[in-house]
């Protein structure tokens, strides 16, 4: 069984559709544990608990050193027997030493067709602007795994769109993020399924 916690730091339409996809039972070997935001006020948070789900704030700015904050989340994570990182719009580098211990396990969304237009600052409507100033004539999502520099574990799955020449960056983030509310839940049922094997876990073994 998948126990997956979802991190996000924003509105979390990602972490709806996957939560939708696992209500409707279409990914029937995972489940939502918990949620975790470094903001108090996202609304991924709000969501998390209008499904009676375990929503945590969880922030850097709560701890004395990047140690006790390691300790903190790695005490939810265990509580949960999580054993999937989902990051859904969560705008933090992980700490060092929990990508270690979950390498290979966490994944990430990025609104682009990776390995173009992602790294340090590309995020949110920077990632499209970069896309149409650079007369791309496709974008589209990436599902990858995460690993210590921002956008460059290995690619799972990707969705192309087409962008049209009189696109805004509001208009292809829009046609984008539609694609990717199908390919996290598909990418995720393939995990879960078996379908897509990640590489071997670093030290997990919650069943
Ligand atoms: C998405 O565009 C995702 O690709 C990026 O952050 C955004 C999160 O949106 N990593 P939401 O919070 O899931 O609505």
């Amino acid at each position: 069984m998948l126990n997956i916690a979802v991190f996000g730091s924003g509105r979390g339409s990602n972490f709806q559709a996957i939560l939708a996809a696992v209500e409707k039972g279409k990914i029937p070997e995972a489940r939502i544990v918990c949620v975790i935001s470094n903001n108090s006020s996202a609304g991924i948070l709000e969501i998390a608990r209008s499904h009676s789900l375990p929503a945590y704030h969880l922030s850097q700015i709560q701890c004395a050193t990047e140690e006790a904050f390691v300790e903190l989340l790695q005490s939810v994570l265990d509580k949960h027997e999580v054993n999937l990182i989902v990051l859904a719009g969560y705008m933090k580098l992980l700490p060092r030493e929990l990508i270690a211990h979950y390498r290979h396990r966490i994944v990430n969304i990025h609104p682009a067709l990776l390995p173009k237009f992602g790294g340090k600052g590309m995020y949110g409507h920077h990632v499209h602007e970069a896309v149409l100033a650079a007369g791309e004539k496709e974008s589209g999502a990436t599902v990858h795994l995460v690993d210590e520099v921002y956008d460059h574990g290995g690619i799972l799955q990707q969705t192309r769109v087409p962008v049209h020449q009189e696109d805004t960056p509001e208009t292809l983030a829009a046609r984008v993020l539609a694609v990717e509310h199908e390919l996290y839940p598909e990418v995720i049922r393939r995990i879960a399924a078996g379908e897509l094997a990640l590489p071997a876990p670093a030290v997990l073994a919650h069943t």
